[in-house]
């Protein structure tokens, strides 16, 4: 397992992160086990959210590991809020109880991270300033970051917001590429060139903010993983290709795709299956080339212009 330092904060992490959305369709005991597996594995990053099973993979997640200060002492426990039900929501007031919430289904007095979940059209950077400013000087929260945000977005709240966002959460996968796509079209008429995210991978880069990748497998917005897509059958010939030459299976490649970059954006795994995450957990450094990165992105369909 390979292990970055999220830049302006002292959490040495792997960049691999167990995704917790999923695992309220498991039993107690199969929790444990995939906690387990993940940590065996070298995991120490969880990622969590309030609306996750509207609260109770965060309460299932606690009492499966028997939540106590030596066992949250190994652990990064991240979570978001602003995702309400219909609507978003990043006022101070919500920004506050969701944290208490969170805190009290985690068992824990502190998240190592919190993310805003999703923009707010109608957010007000000072009412998150001061939010922020609550959550730190009472220990609540360590550090903060985003999710799906763009660059002016981050640049907004930075005007009122005195903590370093650390992290920016957002899909990304050999099959959603949009944040190397335009980068790679600059000042073309495809459609490659148009700007979806206002560069926001040079811009973390820049910005020192650690991108996660979220939904590694899927295609679309959750339509199913793409091996299992004949559309994405030249791409899975590959991905299977490449995994011969570094001893990997296909989601061990799909993850050496991600973890290749030089960005060291981190990959949140959502399986709930312990062989599968074993699986997954060998693409975390792999000596991938350029040529092969850029044919695994070829083989998804992409045009190299
Ligand atoms: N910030 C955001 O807006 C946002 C949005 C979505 C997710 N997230 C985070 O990202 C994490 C990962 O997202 P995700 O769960 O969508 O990621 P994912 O790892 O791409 O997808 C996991 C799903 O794909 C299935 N799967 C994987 N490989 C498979 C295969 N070979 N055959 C059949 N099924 C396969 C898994 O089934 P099994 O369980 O059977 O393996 C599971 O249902 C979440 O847990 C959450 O923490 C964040």
């Amino acid at each position: 397992m390979k292990y970055i330092r999220i830049t302006n904060t002292d959490l040495m992490s792997s960049n691999i992160i167990m995704g917790c959305m999923r695992i309220h369709s498991l039993p107690l005991a199969e929790i444990d086990a995939l906690i387990k597996t993940a940590i065996d594995q070298g995991i120490n990053f969880f990622d969590h959210a309030d609306i996750y099973g509207n609260g109770i993979c965060e309460t299932l997640f606690s009492k499966a590991i028997g939540m106590n200060s030596t066992i949250r002492e190994k652990m990064i426990l991240q979570s978001k809020c602003s995702i309400r039900e219909g609507f978003y929501d990043a006022s101070k007031e919500h920004i506050l109880e969701s944290v208490n919430s969170i805190l009290e289904r985690l068992k824990t007095d502190y998240l190592d991270v919190l993310l805003l979940h999703r923009p707010d059209a109608l957010i007000e950077p000072e009412e998150v300033a001061e939010a922020f400013e609550i959550l730190y000087t009472s220990g609540k929260v360590k550090y903060f970051g985003v999710s799906n945000y763009n660059p002016l977005q981050i640049e907004l709240l930075k005007k009122q917001v005195r903590y370093p966002f650390v992290i920016n959460q957002i899909q990304y996968s050999v099959v959603h590429t949009l944040l190397i796509d335009e980068s790679m079209a600059v000042n073309m008429l495809t459609d490659q060139a148009i700007d979806r995210t206002g560069y926001l991978m040079d811009y973390c880069r820049l910005n020192d903010i650690t991108i996660q990748a979220w939904s590694p497998f899927q295609k679309g917005f959750f339509e199913g993983p793409f091996f299992l897509d004949s559309k994405y059958a030249e791409l899975n010939k590959v991905l299977t290709d490449y995994g011969k030459v570094y001893d990997l299976d296909i989601t061990g490649s799909a993850v050496a795709w991600i973890t290749r970059h030089p960005a060291n954006i981190q990959v949140i795994l959502g399986t709930t299956q312990p062989q599968r995450l074993v699986k997954a957990c060998k693409g975390s450094n792999v000596p991938m080339s350029r040529q092969e990165w850029y044919a695994v992105y070829k083989a998804a369909g992409n045009m190299i212009p």
